[in-house]
């Protein structure tokens, strides 16, 4: 029997009468009354400190969104993940991106395959390969040593990769300087390949499928480029590697499968950052420090299946995030890190949640009767202060905010971290407590401008905050996203594993490319045939090259 939807879970109702019961209380208020407010909201876990008294909630809330979750069946679907059940149901298979980060002394048996074993062997090898190309062992064709990694991928398969590359380059203990390409645009690949000496280049081709056109086209290009610098096909050899679950298409392509680091079907894109599609951030920092990130990852997921939910941050954050979004109906959550080493790390969350629960049908095919996925989006800190912070505080719009703070930092200058994080919680605090008329009166405003500077507050955040930014760390935050948007799915009724909707795109692009190659094509409507002939009227043929 399919679990009722969201709103006819009892819980539900009891969820939209306290909505409606607290309407009118301020943070404000909420602080004066229980000054240990952030002791009461604050909770610890591998190594992240959570406190969410800056949140819309009362001791009563998070009580009775525990019990939606509850009713929603989150025990369960916890318990099927982790065992290797077939929770992508639309594609049939498990998603088990927790097995990638399995201790090797563990088992975990999936029809039949101990499939921690299965990773391990993987990780092995990308471990010897990875040292053998930092230490020089591995050479180009030319006997030179690698001095770049380009990794090649898009989507799931790039954005793990450069935001852990980021995140983690004070760990970068090599002379190897890390590149990524993920975009067709000539000017991603060509501006890389500008600046890269091609006897010391290496390309890791991340694909999971090995057919995503865009990544094809890359690595194509970058082949020819290669074999024409190097004067020999065998060159390729020497020079290309290829992530994915697909060695068919792998070795069709010319690169040795021997030269393959795979992954399998039950790792989904967005959820690959700990399979071989890591293999760039490996080279980057070394076998150990990624080990570390992947223990950091184990022990959040520990946390989330095991810690009582008072206490679990991806349920809360997850549950906090129902809260806004079908209650509140915030159409958008900022992840805003006050920290540059982050830089990629809200367009690493945008994929996350947004291809996972960017849905509309529940796993049984109804139509969703409640709001889904918000819009996810953020910069680092203090940068978007200086952008789109205004519209958080005086716009028409509630836009929850998650904050991530590291409190050091591995190049100390001065007083800057103490100035960037003074910065986070003055924003998260003007955003909580605002201005009110009388505070912008009395500090001498003139009177017509008073109704300008009044800040409303209310404006909900979650503060996060490690004291550093390690491998380890690392790992526990993006496992923390990862199992909060799993929380958020059970809580809708949807597959967060699948993606059919950026198939149609996909669809249609090849159509259009080959009728602007000329190929006898199928019709396009005519809006889209009036463009292509814009285009072509626009193109400049001579610079075209295949
Ligand atoms: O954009 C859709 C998508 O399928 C993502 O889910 C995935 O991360 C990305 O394309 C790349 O896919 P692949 O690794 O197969 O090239």
């Amino acid at each position: 029997m399919s679990t009722p939807q969201l709103r006819h879970q009892p819980a539900y109702s009891a969820v939209a009468d306290h909505h409606a019961a607290i309407a009118g209380m301020s943070l404000r208020t909420m602080f004066a009354d229980d000054p240990d407010r952030s002791a009461n909201f604050g909770m610890q876990g591998c190594g992240w400190h959570l406190d969410v008294s800056r949140n819309l909630i009362t001791s009563d809330t998070l009580a009775l969104l525990f019990s939606l979750a509850q009713q929603c069946g989150l025990p369960d679907r916890i318990t099927d993940m982790f065992a290797g059940a077939p929770v992508n149901t639309t594609e049939g298979r498990a998603a088990l991106h927790v097995a990638l980060r399995m201790p090797r002394n563990e088992r975990l048996v999936v029809d039949g395959v101990d499939v921690v074993a299965q990773v391990h062997e993987v990780l092995d090898h990308m471990a010897s390969f990875a040292t053998a190309v930092r230490s020089g062992t591995w050479t180009g064709f030319t006997g030179h040593k690698v001095r770049h990694v380009v990794n090649i991928g898009i989507g799931g398969s790039d954005l793990g990769p450069v935001m852990a590359c980021g995140a983690l380059a004070p760990y970068a203990d090599s002379d190897i300087s890390m590149h990524f390409v993920s975009n067709v645009d000539d000017n991603d690949l060509g501006g890389v390949l500008r600046t890269v000496d091609p006897a010391c280049t290496l390309f890791i081709v991340a694909s999971k499928s090995f057919t995503t056109s865009e990544t094809m086209a890359n690595a194509r290009s970058a082949r020819r480029w290669l074999v024409e610098a190097l004067g020999d096909e065998a060159a390729v050899a020497r020079h290309m590697v290829a992530v994915s679950t697909n060695a068919e298409a792998v070795a069709a392509f010319g690169i040795d499968t021997g030269n393959m680091f795979g992954f399998w079907d039950w790792v989904g894109g967005r959820y690959s950052l700990a399979s071989a599609i890591g293999l760039s951030t490996m080279i980057a920092v070394g076998p150990d420090n990624h080990a570390d990130m992947l223990a950091g990852m184990h022990a959040m997921d520990e946390h989330f299946r095991t810690e009582a939910w008072p206490g679990n941050l991806p349920v809360v954050m997850g549950m906090l995030g129902v809260w806004y979004r079908n209650f509140f109906h915030a159409d958008t959550t900022g992840v805003m890190p006050y920290d540059a080493r982050l830089a990629r790390f809200p367009a690493y969350v945008q994929q996350l949640a947004m291809e996972s629960n960017g849905k509309r049908v529940t796993v049984d095919g109804d139509a969703v009767d409640h709001a889904t996925a918000a819009v996810v989006w953020g910069e680092p800190g203090t940068n978007g202060q200086h952008s789109f912070f205004q519209l958080l505080h005086q716009g028409t719009m509630l836009v929850p905010v998650d904050f991530i703070v590291v409190a050091n930092s591995p190049h100390p200058m001065g007083s800057h971290r103490d100035l960037l994080v003074a910065n986070a919680l003055a924003q998260s605090a003007a955003l909580a407590f605002g201005r009110t008329a009388d505070e912008v009166a009395d500090a001498g405003t003139r009177a017509d401008l008073v109704a300008h500077k009044v800040m409303p507050g209310n404006r909900p955040s979650n503060m996060l905050m490690a004291a550093e930014l390690t491998p380890y760390s690392l790992g526990a935050l993006v496992a923390l996203y990862e199992h909060v948007v799993f929380t958020q799915a059970v809580v809708w009724g949807v597959n967060p594993f699948d993606q059919w909707g950026v198939e149609l795109g996909k669809d249609l692009a090849g159509g259009i490319a080959a009728a602007i190659n000329g190929d006898d094509t199928p019709q396009l409507d005519p809006s889209t045939a009036a463009l292509v002939s814009r285009y072509l009227a626009l193109r400049r043929d001579e610079l075209r090259r295949d």
